[in-house]
């Protein structure tokens, strides 16, 4: 198997662990262990205590999957496999597709949702947002790129990295296509939950159609990325039986441990998720007063749900040099538009980060000293 690079994941691990102030985390505020455990007390507590750090049901410790189910409507247990959320997307395009299908997927995109399927041979088309309306994915761009050949149709919203989403409504009518064409829907769902008002929350695509995968799991919206643990659900009895086949040739079962502070991290939703969406809300407010003072350099559109955004910069300043040139003499961490494979001139921020100011006052400083100063100096 050939694949190309995930390029947004190099250039994480070329700079996560060493550049100070990372400014482009998607995940929340990661929680430490000892927050996790002071939330949990009586049967939780005692699994804890008593673990055995053995192999684990290759489908997911029972009771988390009986606590995943209860975030749906109409979604059981047995509808679930826990994997790693990267695995799962692996996983599900690996035994759902094959070389020529067609597959649509949103665009700008995380990469391995569309290029595992590139990686197959298939025939991949975007669905791209329009930037001078909001970043709205609009229904007529989809509707000129669906067609009764379209094998898989993979969305993203809350999206990452524009910030945007979608009404109710338009899901709908995204639905009734999909239902039209027989179209298998992947929907990340992985940004859930970070929705700024509860009204704008989409119903789970699991609980909407039979023909759904759907990808959520424990690193964004709960703030524990390092427990490796997602879940991926399909009603279809021999998708999740493919989906469980390959997995003994990716991982086989989850970390024992992870799966038991996941169980807590689900069961602690409620505390967690007031918790970032708290976080969330402060720097919100802190992006637009910078954002506000930087209008000359910047192109500022407030997201709508989650915990990134995509602004754009002025040209003839150019996205990838300055953040290139910010991570090296300031150590800031924002992502280029090349690690999306894009032309356009937009960087990614992430917000759900506690040290947000400072990293905002040292992006300010360098505005200060590189592009304030050296085109006053030039003019
Ligand atoms: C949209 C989206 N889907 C899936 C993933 C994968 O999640 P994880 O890193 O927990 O495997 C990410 C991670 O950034 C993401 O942004």
């Amino acid at each position: 198997m050939h694949i190309d690079p995930f390029k947004l994941e190099r250039y994480f691990a070329r700079y996560e662990f060493t550049a100070p102030y990372l400014l482009s985390s998607s995940d929340c505020e990661p929680l430490s262990l000892n927050e996790l455990l002071s939330m949990i007390h009586g049967e939780t507590m005692k699994m804890w205590n008593v673990l055995k750090l053995g192999y684990t049901e290759s489908q997911g410790h029972p009771d988390l999957r009986e606590e995943i189910a209860s975030l749906y409507k109409t979604v059981r247990p047995g509808q679930i496999m826990v994997s790693a959320p990267e695995e799962a997307i692996f996983i599900a395009m690996n035994t759902l597709l094959q070389e020529k299908d067609e597959v649509i997927s949103t665009f700008p995109a995380y990469q391995s949702l569309y290029e595992v399927a590139r990686s197959l041979g298939c025939q991949v088309k975007f669905w791209k947002p329009r930037y001078k309306e909001g970043w709205s994915f609009n229904l007529k761009d989809l509707e000129k790129l669906m067609s009764k050949k379209t094998r898989m149709l993979i969305i993203n919203f809350p999206h990452n990295p524009t910030g945007t989403t979608i009404t109710k409504k338009e899901q709908e009518q995204l639905l009734e296509m999909a239902k039209n064409f027989q179209t298998i829907i992947f929907s990340d769902e992985m940004y859930r939950y970070l929705e700024y008002d509860d009204g704008q929350r989409l119903p789970s695509m699991a609980d909407q159609y039979d023909d759904a995968v759907t990808l959520c799991g424990m690193s964004k919206s709960f703030a524990l990325a390092g427990l490796r643990i997602g879940w991926i659900i399909s009603k279809n009895k021999d998708r999740l039986e493919h989906f469980l086949q390959f997995k003994d040739y990716t991982t086989i079962c989850n970390s024992a441990p992870s799966e038991i502070l996941a169980l807590m991290g689900l069961k602690a939703r409620e505390k967690i998720l007031r918790r970032n969406h708290q976080i969330i809300q402060t720097n919100l407010e802190y992006l637009d007063e910078f954002f506000g003072r930087h209008e000359e350099i910047f192109d500022w559109k407030r997201p709508e749900a989650g915990p990134v955004v995509f602004p754009g910069m002025h040209k003839p300043l150019d996205a990838n040099d300055f953040c290139r040139d910010l991570v090296e003499k300031k150590g800031v961490m924002l992502l280029p538009p090349h690690v999306y494979d894009i032309e356009d001139n937009h960087f990614r921020i992430g917000f759900a980060r506690k040290n947000l100011p400072e990293a905002l006052e040292k992006l300010g400083e360098y505005l200060q000293e590189n592009i304030y100063n050296s085109s006053h100096e030039a003019g």
